[in-house]
C-alpha cells in the first residue's frame, strides 16, 4: 500500500497513518473494524477527501460520515452562498466515491455504526471518541477527520494511545457534588470537566444514579469540546471499571478537583453571551435522539412559534425516519419548526446564523460563535423563548 500498488489514493492514506504512526513511535499497525470520520462541509476536508477519492481508495471497513449539509433545505430555509454549497456538496459526494457510509450524523454510534466492547476502531468527533471508548469498552484514538478516514480507507490504525490498556488509565479524581438533575446538567458538567481537566482521563464519582444515553452524549460532546477527553469512567455505570481504583489502574491520581452546583452555575453564566430575545432556536448538538424530539413534540404539541422566530432541530436521517413515523416531525412543523437532517451548526454553508441571536440547549453549539450572540438554556426554556418570547 505504501509503495502505490493498491492505487495513489490508499498510498497517501497509509502515508497519512505512517507518518503519525511514526510520531507516537508507534510498534506497529493493527487492524481496526469500523471507523467514523468527522467530515464537514470545509475545504480542508474536501481537499483530503477528493485527493483519496481521485486515487481511486475505497474504504476496506464500515466509515461513517459527520453532518455535512442538508441539500433539500437549500433555497427552503436560508440563502447559502453558492460557493459554500458547492464546497459541501463536492465534499459529500467525495465520500460516496470512497464508499463510505452516508450517514451525516455525528452520533453514528447508536444506529449506524455501532462498535462492540473490545473492538480497536478510529472515530473522530467530539462525543464519538469519548462515547465508544467509555461507554462501549471499544478503543479508539482521539482521530481528525482525516486520520480516521485513512484509517477505514486502510482498515488498520497505528497502534499507539488509548489503543494500549496502560493508556486508558486515569488520570484526574472528580468529586462531583452537583444535583445532576436532568441531561442540561450533564453538558454543563462535561463542560467543567473539560474546562478543568483539559487533555486527560477523569474518573467522576459522586454521580447520583444510572446516567442515560442522552446524558452520556451531552458529557461526551461538552467534555471534549471545552477539553481534550478521549475518554472517562463513571466507575460502577461505564464498563471497563466498576471501582475507582481499578479506573487508576491502582496507581493514585494527579489530581483531585470537586465540582458542585456553585461550579456547573458559573459554567452556566460563562456561556451567556446576551440576554437579548433569542430568534433563532437550535437544537441537536449533537444530533438529537428519537427520545429528544419525541420531548420537543410534546413541548410544542398545539402551540405555534413566533413568526419572527426560527427553530431547527438537527437530527439524524435515521432518527427522523422514526420522527415523521411517529408523528414527531408533523408535530413540530404544524407549530412552525423543522427537523433539519445531515447538518449541523458547524457548517460554513449556514451563513444566515451569523446575523441571528441564538438560543441553544448545547454549550458545544454555543462554543462555536455560529451565532451573533447566543443564549444556552434548558430545553423547555428554548422552547419557551421560541413560542412567547419568554424563557430563561
Ligand atoms: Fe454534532 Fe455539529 Fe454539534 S457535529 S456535536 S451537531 S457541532
Amino acid at each position: 500500500m505504501l509503495n502505490g500498488e493498491f492505487g495513489a489514493g490508499t498510498q497517501k492514506a497509509m502515508e497519512l497513518l505512517v507518518a503519525i504512526g511514526d510520531a507516537y513511535d508507534a510498534e506497529k499497525m493493527i487492524p481496526i473494524s469500523r471507523a467514523h470520520a468527522a467530515s464537514s462541509g470545509q475545504e480542508g476536508d474536501l481537499y483530503f477527501v477528493e485527493l483519496l477519492a481521485d486515487g481511486g481508495a475505497k474504504c476496506r471497513v464500515p466509515t461513517s460520515t459527520n453532518p455535512v449539509y442538508d441539500i433539500k433545505y437549500f433555497h427552503r430555509l436560508f440563502d447559502v452562498p453558492k460557493d459554500e454549497a458547492e464546497v459541501a456538496r463536492r465534499v459529500m459526494e467525495a465520500y460516496k466515491r470512497v464508499g463510505a457510509i452516508l450517514s451525516w450524523s455525528c452520533v453514528p454510534y447508536l444506529s449506524e455504526n455501532i462498535p462492540l466492547y473490545g473492538e480497536h476502531v478510529a472515530f473522530s468527533e467530539s462525543s464519538a471518541t469519548p462515547y465508544v471508548n467509555s461507554v462501549i469498552g471499544a478503543y479508539t484514538n482521539r482521530e481528525a477527520a482525516q486520520s480516521a478516514l485513512a484509517a477505514g480507507i486502510i482498515g488498520k490504525t497505528p497502534k499507539y494511545g488509548l489503543h494500549i490498556k496502560e493508556n486508558r488509565k486515569g488520570t484526574t479524581l472528580i468529586d462531583v457534588r452537583a444535583s445532576l438533575r436532568d441531561e442540561f446538567d450533564y453538558t454543563l458538567l462535561g463542560y467543567y470537566v473539560g474546562k478543568a481537566v483539559g487533555y486527560g482521563i477523569p474518573v467522576l464519582t459522586g454521580i447520583p444514579r444510572p446516567p442515560n444515553t442522552e446524558e452520556l452524549i451531552n458529557f461526551c460532546a461538552m467534555s471534549n469540546t471545552s477539553g481534550a477527553i478521549s475518554m472517562f469512567y463513571f466507575p460502577g455505570y461505564t464498563v471497563e471499571a466498576s471501582k475507582v481504583k481499578e479506573a487508576f489502574q491502582g496507581d493514585t491520581p494527579k489530581e483531585k478537583i470537586t465540582v458542585t452546583d456553585k461550579e456547573l452555575r458559573g459554567v452556566y453564566e460563562e456561556l451567556q453571551t446576551t440576554s437579548e430575545k433569542a430568534d433563532f432556536v437550535q437544537l441537536g448538538c449533537p444530533h438529537y435522539t428519537l427520545k429528544q424530539i419525541g420531548k420537543v413534540a410534546e413541548l410544542l404539541n398545539g402551540r405555534k412559534i413566533r413568526e419572527d422566530s426560527s427553530f431547527w432541530v438537527c437530527t439524524s436521517a435515521t432518527a427522523k425516519l422514526l420522527a415523521d413515523k411517529s408523528g414527531y416531525t408533523s408535530t413540530i412543523e404544524k407549530a412552525g419548526g423543522h427537523v433539519v437532517v445531515d447538518t449541523c451548526i458547524d457548517e460554513p454553508c449556514w451563513v444566515a446564523y451569523k446575523q441571528k441571536v441564538g438560543m441553544t440547549d448545547s454549550p458545544k453549539g454555543a462554543y462555536y460563535r455560529r451565532f451573533k450572540e447566543v443564549r444556552v438554556a434548558r430545553l423547555q426554556d428554548c422552547v419557551e423563548a421560541a413560542v412567547n418570547g419568554k424563557g430563561r
